[in-house]
């Protein structure tokens, strides 16, 4: 039988639980599944895309039917370049639906054989957004729990640079914060 291929679109910037609980749900019921991060020259990113991708990579790893990739133009075109069936996007609150609802009903008009396919995450994501994480995490709130320890880091030496140099200095003389 022919394997079901889907795409996890976003903008991924950063990386949060909320992405990786859809991930993990998506990984059971296709085949491959790609997350595909949008390389938006028009956004103005936190996190590089070759930053974004790295953190996926390593947060997905465990994962044997997910790999990531990047890819700019129209989502539509991007899913028939990888022979994908199926578009996956979580839906959090109502609030998501109406957007989503619009971009769904927009691919299915550009490309009527692809079905967006949409997924709750957990009720404890519901409330959580890459814009929310960064904001918290640039007024200086933590966003433990809301994002992977890797991400964390990375946000602090993001939002620091003297962390970074610290953590450099530490991982040479073989400790860690
Ligand atoms: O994580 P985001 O920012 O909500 O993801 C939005 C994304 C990347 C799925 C959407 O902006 C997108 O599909 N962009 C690619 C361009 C495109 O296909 N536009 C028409 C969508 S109807």
């Amino acid at each position: 039988m022919k394997k079901v291929v889907a795409i996890y679109p976003g903008s991924f910037d950063p990386p949060t639980n909320g992405h990786l609980d859809l991930v993990e749900r998506g990984s059971k019921i296709f085949d491959e599944l790609v997350v595909a991060i949008l390389r938006n020259a028009e956004k103005d990113p936190l996190f590089s895309l070759a930053d974004r991708k790295r953190m996926l990579e390593e947060l997905t790893s465990d994962f044997k039917n997910v790999r990531v990739d990047t890819f700019d133009g129209l989502t539509v075109d991007y899913a028939a370049r990888v022979g994908a069936k199926a578009v996956l996007r979580g839906i959090r609150a109502i609030s998501d639906y109406e957007y989503e609802l619009q971009m769904a009903l927009m691919n299915r008009k550009l490309h009527p054989e692809l079905e967006t396919v949409f997924m709750m995450p957990a009720e404890q994501y519901s409330y959580l957004s890459s814009r929310l994480v960064r904001e918290v995490a640039q007024l200086g709130g933590s966003i433990k729990d809301l994002v992977p320890e890797m991400v964390e880091r990375r946000l602090r030496e993001k939002l620091d640079p003297a962390i970074k140099l610290q953590n450099v200095r530490k991982s040479r003389t073989g400790k860690r914060s």
